[in-house]
Order: structure tokens, then C-alpha cells, then sequence
């Protein structure tokens, strides 16, 4: 608004043209609206103080719309973002940085040079509140799994919006690795309401050390346990979960140690709203045999709800999820 009012004023100096004159008129109008939104502000804001309101911020929302999208390629174009180049050589020609370093030369000067300004002789090692080791740092642990890093975000949105969740609901994950799915459950998540059996060292350790610190998101106090042994009562007896899922991980597991796990967490599953999404396939229930599996699932007050798909938001890619609910109390 200043700087409309003052190329105004400088255009009446340059000259006194009717390029002037219409400056003026489209500087009033702006300043109209500007004095018409700030007085709608003020007036909500003295109805909230009268009645005693405290305007809650509303949630995130969970999933981009299309509006979004489109928002998006407008400050592409805005910005005169070309299209990605499609060959190696080309992407790399792009990169004009003054340190252009890959992951790899980034991690050999943290540890050569410890970053570019460091503290030096007694006072090296007073400054960092949580050493971070360097392959932390240049977030190797992004691949470690194989699978993009961003799709964690596509299974958040799918899992979120299947599972109806409100922040304030229960959530557990077998297999969280380093978090790449889970970050987006613990910003979205009250305090305290995201769980997580583990039982990867390393992945535990990109995990608590890097990821939750580096998200800001040490607040929302996660439960985070090391274990194999599918031994849920460790997050507490009385907790029923709204939503539990395993992203990649009972495809793994040996049948037996899966029906361990599936057995204990029926007991663990709110009745009716709750869901359990297990990816990619459920071999340990197909290879007892449909009818067998069945009756094994109900014998637990489990059913089956049906196979759903999800697609990625960044890369051609969609991933395969089994839901199952508790029907009984
Ligand atoms: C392919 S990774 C997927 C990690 C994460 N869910 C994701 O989507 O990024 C499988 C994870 O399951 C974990 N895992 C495998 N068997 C497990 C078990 N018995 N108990 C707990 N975690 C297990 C592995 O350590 C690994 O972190």
C-alpha cells in the first residue's frame, strides 16, 4: 500500500499526466479495500473478545486440492521454472550453486572440515545440543528402504483420510524405519498420540536423533519402542487405537510372528471405527487358504474389508492396502 501511495506521489512529480490521475484512482481503490478488510478484522475480533471466543485455527488439511496444484504451476511459471531436464548430464548442467555438492562430497567435508564455520580448540565441542553424525546430516537415511522419501506423504493421506482420523485419535505403526511415514501422522497427531514398534538400530536412530529434532517436532512426544516381538502391551494396556498400519513390513515378517501380531492387535483395534491397513499383500492370510483365513479372523472378531489403492502425488506410482475392522466389542 506504501509503495502504491509513493510511485503515486512520484508520478505527480514526473509529470502531471492523467497516467497520474489514474495511479490516484487505483491507489484509492486499493486503500478503500485495505481499510474495508481491515475493519472486517477488527470487528471479528471484538465480536470473539465480547462473546469470550477463542478462534481455534483450524487443522491442516490433509490431502492438496486442485486448486493447490494449479496455485503451484502458476509460481512455476512465475518464476520461469522450465521443465526438469530428462538426462543425467543435463540436471547436473543446472546445477550452478557455489557449493554444487553431492550427498556424498557434502558428508567427506563434515567430516574433514565439520561444515564450513565451526568452533575450534576447547570450545569445539561445547555448541550442539544433540550431536548428529554426518550421514545423518546429509539425510542418507532418505533411501534406506529403496522407496522415494516423499511417498510417505501419498501413505499419510491415504491412510488419514481412509481411517476418517481427527488429531485427537489413537494411532499405532508397526515398522515406522526412519519415519518417513510417520512424521506426517506426528505433526498431524495431538501429543503423544502417535505410536511405534521398531526394531531397526539405525533406522531408530535417523529416527529420534535427526528426523523428529530437524521437523520440530520433539513436542509431540511420540512413543517409539525397539522391538521385534510384537509385544504392544509395552505402549500401554488400556490404549485402543483408531487407525494401526504396517507400510512394507508384514511381507517381511514370517507368517507366524504376523498372526502373533494380528492376534494381539485385535484386542488393541476400537471396535467399529477402527481400521488396520496392512501394504502390499497379505500372503499370510492367503497362503492358509481364503476359507481357513477367514475363519481365523473372525475367531479374533476381525473382518475383512477389501483391497484399496492409492496413487503418488509426485511419482507414477500407486500402492496396494488391506483393510480390516473389529466388528464386535
Ligand atoms: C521396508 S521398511 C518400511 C519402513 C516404513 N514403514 C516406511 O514405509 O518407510 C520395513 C521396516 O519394518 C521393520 N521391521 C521388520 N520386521 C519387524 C518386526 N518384527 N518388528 C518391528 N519392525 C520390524 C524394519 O526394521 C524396517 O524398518
Amino acid at each position: 500500500m506504501l509503495q502504491t501511495m509513493r510511485s503515486f506521489s512520484l508520478a505527480i512529480s514526473e509529470d502531471n499526466s492523467i497516467r497520474a490521475m489514474r495511479r490516484f484512482l487505483i491507489a484509492k481503490e486499493q486503500m478503500k479495500a485495505y481499510l474495508l478488510h481491515a475493519g472486517k478484522v477488527l470487528d471479528t475480533m471484538a465480536i470473539s473478545a465480547t462473546k469470550g471466543i477463542a478462534t481455534p485455527r483450524p487443522p491442516d488439511p490433509i490431502s492438496p486440492t486442485l486448486a493447490d496444484v494449479a496455485w503451484l504451476k502458476s509460481q512455476l511459471a512465475l518464476n520461469s521454472i522450465q521443465e526438469p531436464p530428462t538426462s543425467p548430464a543435463a540436471w547436473h548442467s543446472l546445477r550452478k550453486g557455489i557449493n554444487p555438492r553431492t550427498r556424498a562430497q557434502q558428508l567427506e567435508d563434515l567430516r574433514r572440515f565439520k561444515g564450513i564455520s565451526h568452533y575450534e580448540g576447547d570450545d569445539a565441542d561445547n555448541h550442539t545440543a544433540l550431536p548428529c553424525p554426518g550421514e545423518l546430516l546429509v539425510e542418507e537415511h532418505h533411501s534406506n528402504y529403496g522407496e522415494p522419501w516423499a511417498g510417505g506423504r501419498d501413505v499419510f493421506a491415504f491412510l488419514a483420510t481412509a481411517a476418517g482420523l481427527a488429531p485427537s485419535d489413537q494411532v499405532l505403526e508397526i515398522g515406522c524405519g526412519t519415519l518417513r511415514v510417520g512424521l506426517h501422522f506426528i505433526r498431524y497427531l495431538e501429543e503423544g498420540r502417535f505410536h511405534c514398534l521398531e526394531r531397526d538400530e539405525l533406522s531408530l536412530m535417523a529416527a529420534l536423533r535427526y528426523e523428529l529434532p530437524s521437523q520440530g517436532l520433539l513436542h509431540k512426544r511420540p512413543l517409539i519402542l525397539r522391538g521385534e516381538d510384537m509385544e504392544f502391551d509395552r505402549f500401554g494396556t488400556n490404549i485402543l487405537y483408531d487407525l494401526i498400519y504396517a507400510s512394507a513390513v508384514f511381507l517381511h515378517m514370517p507368517d507366524e510372528l504376523v498372526w502373533t501380531g494380528v492376534q494381539r492387535l485385535s484386542e488393541r483395534l476400537k471396535p467399529h471405527k477402527g481400521r488396520i491397513f496392512v501394504s502390499h499383500n497379505i500372503k499370510f492370510c492367503s497362503r492358509l487358504g481364503g476359507e481357513e483365513c477367514t475363519k481365523r479372523l473372525t475367531r479374533l472378531g476381525l473382518e475383512y474389508v477389501g483391497k484399496r489403492t492409492h496413487d503418488s502425488f509426485l511419482f507414477n506410482h500407486y500402492e496396494i492396502w488391506f483393510e480390516f475392522r473389529k466388528t464386535k466389542a
